[in-house]
C-alpha cells in the first residue's frame, strides 16, 4: 500500500495518546477499515499488525498499574514482529505508526503501549496466534476516546510534560537550519511530534543536503522498550511529510547507534 501522505500528514498534529475510552463498540465499517490498513500497510515482511476485539481490557491490564493505565477500549491492535530480525524494532515502529495515523484520521483514539510490564504479552500472543519466532512488541487501544481528557488522564503522568517536545535545535546536527530545504524542515517538524515511550524523545537527526540520518541518544533499553522502536515511528513521520512536500526518498537501515538514513 502506498502511504496516503496527505491524510497521515494531517493526522500527525492531531494524534495524542488517549487512555480513556467510552466503551462504544466499533462499527462494522470502522472494523473493516482498520482490518484493511493492518493487512495492507505492510512495508516490511518482518512486522505485522492484527486487530483484536477479544478481551482488550484484559490484555491492557499491565503488571504495573501506575503508568498509562488504559480503560474502556473496545478493541486493540497488536504489533507483531520476527524476533530473529536485527531491525525488527524500527520496522515495528514504522509500520505501527502508519496504522495509528490511519486510526487518528478516522477520528479514533490510540496509545502505543509497549514493555511487558504494561500489557499482557502472553495473552496478546495467544489471541493473535503468534508464531514461534514472533513476539508482540507493543499494542494500542483503538476506539472512541472520552471527549475531554479525564482527570485521571491529566494527573497520570504529568499531562503537559507527557506531550511536551524538545526544541529541534537540541535534536538536530549538520546543515545549518537556514539551508534546510522546505521538505526537510517539514519532515523534521513532523519527526519531533512523534510519540516515544515515556516521552523520552531518543531520536537524533543529522542532516545533509540530500538526506536525514536518524540515531538514538543512547543504546540503553529503558522500560523494556527499545529506543529503535521510537526511531521507527519518527522515520514514518519524516517520510510522510517529505512526501507531502512532493519529495520521495529511500530508507537504508543502519547499525547502532545509527538507525537509518533517508536519502532523497
Ligand atoms: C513505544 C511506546 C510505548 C509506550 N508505552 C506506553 C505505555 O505503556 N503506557 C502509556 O500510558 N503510554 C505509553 N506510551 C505513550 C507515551 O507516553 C506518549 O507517546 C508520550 O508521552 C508522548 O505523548 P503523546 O503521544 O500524547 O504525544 C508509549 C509510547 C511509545 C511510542
Amino acid at each position: 500500500m502506498e502511504i496516503p501522505f496527505a491524510r497521515w500528514h494531517a493526522a500527525i498534529p492531531l494524534r495524542r495518546s488517549r487512555r480513556r475510552y467510552n466503551r462504544t463498540p466499533l462499527e462494522p465499517t470502522q472494523l473493516a477499515q482498520l482490518q484493511t490498513v493492518c493487512r495492507e500497510f505492510r512495508p516490511y515482511p518482518q512486522a505485522r499488525a492484527e486487530l483484536i476485539t477479544e478481551a482488550p481490557d484484559e490484555v491492557l491490564r499491565g503488571v504495573v498499574a501506575s503508568y498509562g493505565k488504559v480503560k474502556g477500549a473496545p478493541a486493540l491492535i497488536a504489533f507483531i514482529g520476527d524476533i530473529d530480525d536485527p531491525y525488527v524494532n524500527e520496522k515495528i515502529g514504522y509500520t505501527g505508526e502508519g496504522i495509528i495515523l490511519e486510526a487518528t484520521a478516522m477520528g479514533l483514539g490510540t496509545c502505543w503501549v509497549g514493555g511487558s510490564m504494561f500489557f499482557r504479552r502472553g495473552l496478546a500472543e495467544s489471541i493473535v496466534g503468534a508464531g514461534e519466532k514472533e513476539k508482540v512488541f507493543a499494542v494500542t487501544p483503538v476506539g472512541r476516546a472520552v471527549k475531554n481528557f479525564s482527570l485521571e488522564e491529566r494527573v497520570m503522568i504529568g499531562f503537559g510534560l507527557a506531550h511536551r517536545r524538545k526544541p529541534l535545535a537540541e535534536l538536530v546536527t549538520g546543515l545549518d537550519e537556514k539551508e534546510w530545504p522546505r521538505w526537510m524542515k517539514a519532515a523534521l517538524k513532523a519527526a519531533r511530534l512523534a510519540p516515544s515511550a515515556v516521552n523520552r524523545q531518543p531520536w537524533r537527526f543529522h542532516v545533509e543536503p540530500n538526506g536525514i540520518t536518524v540515531s538514538v541518544d543512547s543504546s540503553l533499553i529503558e522500560w523494556g522498550i527499545s529506543k529503535r522502536l521510537d526511531c521507527g515511528i519518527a522515520m514514518l513521520h519524516i517520510e510522510v511529510d517529505a512526501l507531502d512536500c512532493g519529495v520521495k526518498g529511500k530508507w537504508e537501515l543502519l547499525e547502532a547507534p545509527r538507525v537509518a538514513k533517508f536519502t532523497v
